[in-house]
């Protein structure tokens, strides 16, 4: 069936089949049904409220987009390629269900306001998910974090070992780069929760509309200020998809440990076997696919940023066809943010920690070599000097492949005199990490406090 186009009237030749193809975008926003059918609700209300429709034909306009939701989410919808996108679908088919009256709701409003407000709303929902799902990802890793407080890992600079930390603490800075994450996007919903519905075209409308009740009507917080930048602005959306790539950044560092940690070389911890995936031609292999795939998806929203970017790159005011290239970009960013999420947060319960390798890993790479400097410090030799006499003697256990905490004491008096008995408390990982237990500390005491801040902070902000 041909439908007609709502903007035919000015044509006299029927569109390209080509063009058709090329400038619908009913098979990607559709996904806007309900934010679309919200705003229109609204729309329609607040029309019967300044005069312009009378109640009767409120009720059936709302009554009728009512039932359209309905039967979109049950399947029984049928988008038309010919009506271009999600917004003309709806509005024709509330015509064919209730009559004339069905085309009076686009009084006072353009696709140009209609779109900049669905995909406000929408996106509003979305980052309340994502910032829903990252507080439960959060609170996964404080749990883990609580648990392995006292756990000694090496802690790396350079890839290469460095001084001894405590798992706990590690997992805990995953959970501040999450953190930042989470208060990124509340940010960019508030600048996200204004309305641009009543900016009409770009214009604004000769109509009396009553911009702040439709304002209160969709939640949002204030009506925009402008109407060429409302129905031309989608800073909002870049905001978003910003932050997705930051967060898919930091989870792509996450993933890229727990692939190294997987590791035989590293050994440190295993991920369930629900988790992984294994080869199709090695029977011995076990492969972190998961943490790998998340890993490689951060690559597709940093690469829906710079789409995003280039896309309002030089667009004049005020709404451009261009603007309908936003949304798959937003839309990637979201399911592909949220998947990642949900799977790793998923995933994290499973592992297992191999403490013993943990220890064992930080005793080989002499990472106590900083407290020992420290330690001299304190006996006066001056830091300097300290580094250096350390360095001497990291030397000398390389030759004779010792540890530090293997020489003797005289062998230790012989690099300088100052060193003394106590040294040894020193020389340990736990001495090393218990005595680093300042705020912001690896030391155990330390992670426990800040699991507990972690947590506070988690419920003061929902
Ligand atoms: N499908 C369009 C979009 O996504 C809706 C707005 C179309 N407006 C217009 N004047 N052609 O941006």
């Amino acid at each position: 069936m041909t439908r007609k186009k709502p903007w035919g009237g000015r044509f006299t030749e029927p569109t390209d089949e080509l063009v058709e193809r090329f400038t619908e975008s009913v098979s990607f926003d559709s996904r806007l049904y309900k934010h679309d059918i919200r705003g229109s609700i609204a729309h329609a209300r607040m029309l019967a409220r300044v005069g312009v429709l009378n109640q009767a034909e409120c009720d059936a306009i709302v009554e009728g987009l009512n039932s359209i939701e309905r039967d979109i989410e049950q399947g029984q919808f049928t988008w038309s390629m010919q009506l271009e996108d999600v917004h003309m679908n709806i509005e024709a088919e509330l015509t064919e269900r209730i009559g004339e009256v069905g085309k009076k709701l686009h009084t006072g409003r353009s696709r140009n306001d209609q779109v900049a407000t669905d995909l406000r709303l929408w996106l509003r929902d979305a980052t309340d998910i994502v910032r829903a799902q990252l507080r439960v990802l959060q609170e996964a890793l404080v749990d883990i974090a609580e648990r392995e407080a006292e756990t000694i890992m090496p802690g790396f600079t350079h890839l290469q070992i460095a001084q001894p930390v405590t798992l706990g603490h590690h997992l805990l800075a995953w959970f501040e780069m999450l953190h930042r994450d989470r208060e990124r996007f509340g940010d960019a919903r508030r600048r996200m929760n204004v309305s641009p519905l009543g900016s009409a075209a770009l214009a604004g409308t000769t109509f009396p509309l009553d911009r702040d009740f439709t304002t209160a009507e969709l939640g949002f917080d204030r009506p925009s200020e402008n109407s060429l930048d409302a129905v031309s602005d989608r800073d909002f959306a870049v905001e978003f998809v910003a932050h997705a790539a930051l967060l898919m950044v930091h989870l792509s560092r996450i993933a890229e440990e727990l692939i190294l940690w997987m590791s035989e070389r590293y050994g440190f911890i295993t991920i369930g076997d629900a988790f992984c995936t294994g080869s199709s031609i090695m029977p011995q292999k076990k492969n972190p696919d998961v943490a790998e795939l998340i890993r490689g998806k951060s690559a597709r929203v940093v690469g829906q940023l710079n789409a995003m970017l280039v896309l309002m790159k030089s667009q004049p005011l005020a709404y451009n066809r261009d603007n309908q290239e936003d949304k798959e970009p937003v839309f990637d960013a979201v399911d592909t943010v949220t998947g990642c999420v949900q799977v790793l947060t998923a995933l994290l319960p499973t592992i297992e920690v191999r403490r013993h390798a943990m220890l064992t890993a930080a005793r080989a790479g002499f990472a106590t070599a900083t407290d020992f400097a420290e330690y001299l410090v304190g006996k006066g030799v001056p830091f300097r000097d300290a580094h250096e006499v350390v360095g001497e003697v990291v030397r000398t256990c390389i030759e004779r492949g010792i540890g530090l905490d293997q020489l003797e004491l005289d062998e230790l008096r012989g690099f300088n005199a100052a060193i003394d008995t106590d040294v040894f408390s020193v020389l340990t990982l736990e001495g090393s990490v218990g005595a680093r237990k300042h705020f912001g500390g690896t030391a155990p005491d330390q992670v426990r406090q800040a699991v507990s801040r972690a947590r506070r902070r988690l419920a003061d902000d929902q």
